[in-house]
């Protein structure tokens, strides 16, 4: 990592995970069943409820939120309540996910319905759906003005709706043979790119920075939330399961339209036949991957994600990012391009 993102995360980080454990009332106690399996996603006890420190995902959505701040010259700490939101926001819809996508695994450990049910596991997410918005009040008590505060809750629960509707078009996607990439693109900027953009936008509104400038910022959060997801299609077929912590197969067994897989399915009829008759067992799987390689699937979806990169930067450039934060953005934009976690 380099250098002033190193330093500006063990900064950030930290404060924005304390305000995290604020909000699920985190203590020396061992947490009742119900703040339990939230404790757990997120984390910080394991299944029998003991105290654990493990990895609890990149957090790069916080990390862009107090970063753009920072760079809007704002002052990062007043965005803490709003990076802790958008990220429990996003803890939130990712426990669903996993029921919605018959997914056993995340960040490496059983995921919270394969341990205590789906009722349960839904439950959890609504709390946390809950404790996001609660989140998002303390944004006062860090001095930001009421206009400022009541606009920001605006943006919040427009961008939970578009990013419902994104995972609402995702699951239709499974079942529907017709699927164009403009669909597709439009389904990754609800289900994803909006909340990258979010975290992007209320750093920058906390910030006070006029509007041209909060929206260049929110352009570079969108097209970098569009890159990231591509790469996360990537990864869901050709990533190392040890290192992206989640399934390498279920993308395809369950017949998700992503992008490596819209391109597939354009450029060969067997893959259309076999995607069409074939039962997804690991034969189908092992016979999906094989097709999209030779038909240069994945090289397609890196330029793509390239491309947003590109975008993205473009409008980082028009924002104007300042000091040792606007630096790191440049930093995080490259790094998360390369990642292969
Ligand atoms: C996973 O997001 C879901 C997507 C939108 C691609 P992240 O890759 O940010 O997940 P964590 O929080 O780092 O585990
Ligand atoms: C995640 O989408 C998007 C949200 C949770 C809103 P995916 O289903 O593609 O992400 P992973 O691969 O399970 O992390
Ligand atoms: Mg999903
Ligand atoms: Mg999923």
């Amino acid at each position: 990592m380099s250098n002033e993102l190193k330093t500006l995360t063990q900064e950030m980080l930290p404060a924005m995970n304390q305000e995290m454990k604020d909000l699920f009332q985190v203590s020396d106690k061992t947490p009742s069943l119900f703040y339990g399996m939230m404790h757990y996603h997120m984390g910080w006890v394991d299944a029998d409820m003991q105290p654990i420190s493990l990895y609890a995902g990149k957090q790069i959505r916080p990390l862009l939120c107090m970063l753009a701040c920072a760079a809007a010259g704002g002052r990062w700490q007043q965005a803490i309540p709003a990076a802790a939101a958008i990220e429990i926001l996003h803890n939130f819809s990712l426990v669903h996910d996993d029921i919605e996508d018959d997914s056993p695994t995340r960040r490496s450990r059983d995921t919270v319905w394969k341990l205590w049910g789906v009722p349960q596991a839904i439950n959890a997410g609504d709390s946390m759906f809950a404790i996001a918005h609660l989140a998002m009040n303390r944004l006062i008590e860090r001095g930001v003005s009421a206009d400022i505060v009541v606009q920001a809750l605006r943006r919040f629960d427009e961008t939970c709706l578009r990013l419902t509707q994104g995972q609402h078009t995702d699951m239709d996607f499974e079942t529907r043979d017709n699927v164009s990439t403009a669909d597709y693109m439009e389904m990754i900027t609800g289900k994803t790119a909006v909340l990258v953009s979010l975290s992007m936008e209320l750093g920058a509104l906390i910030a006070g920075v006029d509007s041209a400038a909060v929206q260049h910022y929110a352009q570079f959060g969108l097209n970098l939330g569009l890159a990231f997801q591509v790469i996360d299609d990537i990864l869901g077929i050709w990533g190392d399961e040890a290192k992206i912590g989640k399934s390498a197969s279920t993308d395809i067994t369950t017949k998700k339209k992503t992008l490596p897989i819209l391109y597939g399915l354009e450029q060969s009829s067997d893959l259309q036949t076999l995607y069409a008759t074939a039962e997804p067992n690991d034969a189908f799987v092992e016979q999906v991957v094989t097709l999209l390689n030779e038909n240069g699937a994945d090289s397609y979806a890196q330029e793509k994600a390239t491309a947003y990169s590109d975008s993205a930067l473009t409008h980082l450039k028009a924002a104007n990012p300042q000091g040792e934060a606007g630096q790191a953005l440049y930093q995080l934009a490259d790094m998360l391009l390369k990642r292969d976690f």
